[in-house]
Order: structure tokens, then sequence, then C-alpha cells
């Protein structure tokens, strides 16, 4: 296996961009997966004043790729030379891959979001009620419409609620008052519950009924109030850690062309979170 510190003169440089960025995990799943895949690069993190300057330097550098992270996932946009066509839809990129010069977007937010949830149910046709309207239930909310799902919006703020819905064509209902009797996915796209307002849940416990499949896009911590209410009413529950290593794995799938291991990819970033 490649040892990290063999940095030679063909190692490939790939890196996250963003603001802040110090809190970042992506280093940790690229360069222990470049590791195990016994590929000769490494991943920095970026902290990114002036977009254009860094967008300039990775042409300018030959930089093979990048993660894109708050706050520039919508502004890189603009700069790019060719956009995937969903990313566009979610008018966010989180990841570019410099194409002999050419700076392509992608988004893989979303498929990790869905690969995830498409392991516990076939979302064709089901009722899924999509809690958040920011730019990660915005880029869930165009993954669902693409497996054919129904979706309920409610978000705290009414009007981007209706702006996600109207994009989307689904509906949405107002935050805390769901009148849906029958909901078969229920999705955390809020930082509602996130460390440190751990005792905070998104949703009363009254709607987790046996069977549901309930889905948490935060990670610290692991079991949100969410998830430990949701287990305990019977319901299959996914943790943020699955969407945080499979929008890392579709990245190294991009870049590489190679699949990763998404089971390692976890487990290093369980190490990681226990480090926190
Ligand atoms: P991200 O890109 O991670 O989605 P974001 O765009 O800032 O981040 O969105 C955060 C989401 O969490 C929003 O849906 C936000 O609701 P508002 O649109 O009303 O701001 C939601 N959110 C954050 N704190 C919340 C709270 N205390 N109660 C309810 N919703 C909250």
């Amino acid at each position: 296996m490649l040892e990290a510190t063999m940095i030679d003169a063909q190692t490939k440089l790939y890196g996250v961009i963003g603001n802040p960025v110090r809190h970042s995990l992506s280093p940790i799943i690229h360069n222990a997966a470049f590791r195990r895949m016994e590929l000769n690069a490494a991943y920095l993190a970026f902290q990114v004043n002036n977009l254009m300057e860094a967008l300039n330097g990775i042409r300018g550098l030959g930089i093979c790729g990048v993660s894109v992270t708050i706050p520039f996932k919508t502004q890189v946009i603009p700069f790019l030379d060719q956009v995937e066509d969903i990313a566009r839809k979610i008018q966010a990129v989180n990841t570019i891959k410099n194409e002999e010069g050419k700076l392509v977007g992608y988004n893989t937010d979303w498929r990790g979001a869905l690969e995830a949830l498409e392991e516990k149910v076939d979302l064709k046709g089901k009722k899924v009620l999509l809690l958040g309207a920011g730019g990660a239930a915005r880029a869930i909310g165009f993954g669902l419409k693409e497996k054919g799902s129904q979706v309920i919006i409610s978000n705290r703020s009414s009007d981007k609620a209706n702006e996600l819905a109207k994009d989307l064509g689904f509906v949405c209902q107002p935050w805390l008052s769901i009148s849906e009797p029958k909901i078969d996915v229920i999705i955390n796209a809020t930082s509602v519950g996130m460390s440190p307002h751990k005792a905070e849940s998104p949703l009363p416990k009254i709607f987790l009924k046996e069977g549901m499949v309930v889905m948490d896009i935060v990670y610290q911590p692991l079991k949100t109030k969410l998830l430990e209410e949701a287990e305990k009413r019977g319901c299959q529950t996914i943790d943020g850690l699955e969407m945080l290593a499979r929008q890392g794995a579709g990245q190294l799938e991009i870049w590489t062309g190679r699949k990763p291991e998404i089971n390692q990819i976890k487990e290093d970033l369980r190490r990681a979170l226990a480090g926190f």
C-alpha cells in the first residue's frame, strides 16, 4: 500500500474549496481512500476567500479535482466550463473535475442520499416527508423527483418551502402541522438536532410509525434524537454518515473512474467523528 509520505513529482493533487473549511472531513475520506486504492494522489483543504482566483489556481496548477463546500456550491456554477444537468437544476455543484483544463461540475450530494435510502426502500411512488428547504433539502428533493416519489416539503420558513415545492412540483405543508396520514419515508434535511442541540428533534415522535424509513442528514451526533425516537418506534433508520460517506464515494468515482469501498469510508469517518 502507498504510504502518505510518498508524495513525488507524479502525485495528483485534489482538494476541497470552502470557507470555513478547517473542520472538513473530506481530507480524511479522500486521503484514506487514495491510499487504499493505491493511487499516487493527495487531498488538501483550501480555505478560499476569492473564488475566481481559486478556480484560476486549479486551472493554472493542474489540480485534478476539488470538492466544493459552503459558501461556494451555487456561486461556482457560472465560472465552470460545463455543469451536469442535475447539478444545474439543483443549483449546486459539490464536485469539480479538471478534464484536461476544462472544469466540469457535478453534484454527488443527491446521489449519496438517494443511494442510502434505496438500500432500504424502493422510492418510486412512496410518500416522503422532506423536512427543510435549504441546500441539502434541495439536492435530496431533486433526487426524489428523479425517483418518482410523492414528496411533501415542510420547512420552518414557509416561503422557502413554497419556492422549493414549486420548483419541484411537490406539495408543502406547514412546519410541525403535517396532516398527511400515510407517510413511508421521513428525511430530516434541516440542522435541527445537531450538536450542541442534541436534545432537539425536528419532528414530534407522534409522527413516527412502525415500519417507516427515517433518515437524518445530521452526523454530529450520529444517533440524533430523531433517530433514537424512530428506532424506539420500530422505524428503519439511516444516519448522517451514509450521505456523507456516499457523496465522497461519488466524488472519488468521478475523479478516478473507480468505485471505492463504501464500508471502509464509513469506518474512517466513524473513527474521525469519535475523535471530535
Ligand atoms: P444546508 O445547505 O445544510 O441545507 P441551509 O441552506 O442553511 O443549510 O439550510 C438549513 C435548513 O435547516 C433550513 O431548512 C432551515 O430552515 P429555515 O429555512 O427556516 O432557516 C433549517 N433549520 C435550521 N435551524 C432550524 C430550527 N431551529 N428549526 C427549524 N428548522 C431549522
